[in-house]
């Protein structure tokens, strides 16, 4: 049995699949400004603060952060084709392509901010590549990760399709909630746990097309034929109308700060 980081970061979710999927992300995805006001709230960021964002994606997040705050802004993803799209949406000097592992080394602690959004749980050693993101944290500044927790996953609208798939997904959530609360960081306050409202899903015929494209990264982790068993349970709810609407998202952001050394 496979880590579960391992699992999402080693195989079908490695750079291939972020490669892959770059040029539909933001149609499939889209960014949740609600979500973004929260954070610009929780972490402080202001016209004054330099944000870096690891695993940016395509930057639509930074851009939307840079737009509503006038903060200096950083992007780092290792995908080729998502750092491209980031690079051209905020200007190449601000996005990076490369491992954040390796790229972080290279900045001094100049960071108001430094946020993970559903990045984290890609690395094969998310405890690792936090003591790097500390580091480039000015004293003071704030680390946020925004995520699902376990008991957030009931209100995605895939759960209760995929079997199989409820379960690496609540696995990777409880790891990643383990290697926040529990590894001793340096210098560090105890995380503060916020729950958020992730994104808006719309439970029509749409939610098929995205499902079909693997929207959300773990899709990728099932077979064709797992897929095509999820889907028509999908079709049966929608056809007698058990699944219909807006449903909203649920997350969290874990947030903490730099003490003074
Ligand atoms: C699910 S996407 C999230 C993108 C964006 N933050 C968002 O919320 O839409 C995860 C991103 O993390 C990036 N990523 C995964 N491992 C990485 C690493 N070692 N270094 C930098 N980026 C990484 C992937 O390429 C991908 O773009």
């Amino acid at each position: 049995m496979m880590a579960p980081f391992s699992y999402l970061s080693g195989g079908v979710m490695s750079k291939k699949h972020f490669n892959a999927i770059s040029c539909q992300y933001d149609e499939l995805r889209g960014i949740h400004p609600p979500l973004l006001e929260r954070l610009v709230s929780e972490a402080k960021i202001t016209n004054n603060s330099r944000v870096l964002d690891v695993g940016c994606g395509t930057g639509a997040d930074l851009f939307w952060l840079r737009e509503a705050t006038r903060a200096d802004v950083m992007g780092i993803d290792a995908s080729e084709k998502m750092a491209s799209i980031a690079r051209a949406r905020l200007g190449s000097h601000c996005a990076m392509r490369g491992n954040a592992e390796v790229l972080l080394t290279g900045f001094r602690a100049e960071f108001d901010v430094v946020l993970f959004k559903l990045s984290l749980q890609h690395f094969p050693d998310p405890g690792q590549v936090l003591n790097p993101a500390v580091s480039v944290l000015k004293d003071g500044g704030r680390l946020a990760v925004v995520t699902a927790r376990s008991n957030d996953l009931k209100s995605f609208p895939i759960h209760g399709y995929f079997p199989e798939l409820d379960r690496s997904m609540a696995e990777v959530a409880d790891s990643l909630h383990q290697v926040l609360v529990n590894t001793p960081f340096r210098r560090l306050r105890r995380w503060q746990q916020v729950e958020v409202e992730l994104m808006h899903e719309r439970c029509d015929e749409s939610l098929l097309e995205r499902v079909k494209q693997r929207y959300l990264s773990p899709l990728r982790l099932l077979s064709d034929e797992e897929l095509r068993i999820g889907i028509s349970r999908i079709e049966r709810d929608l056809e007698s109308d058990q699944l219909n609407g807006i449903r909203s998202v649920r997350g969290t952001i874990y947030l903490t700060q730099k003490e003074s050394a």
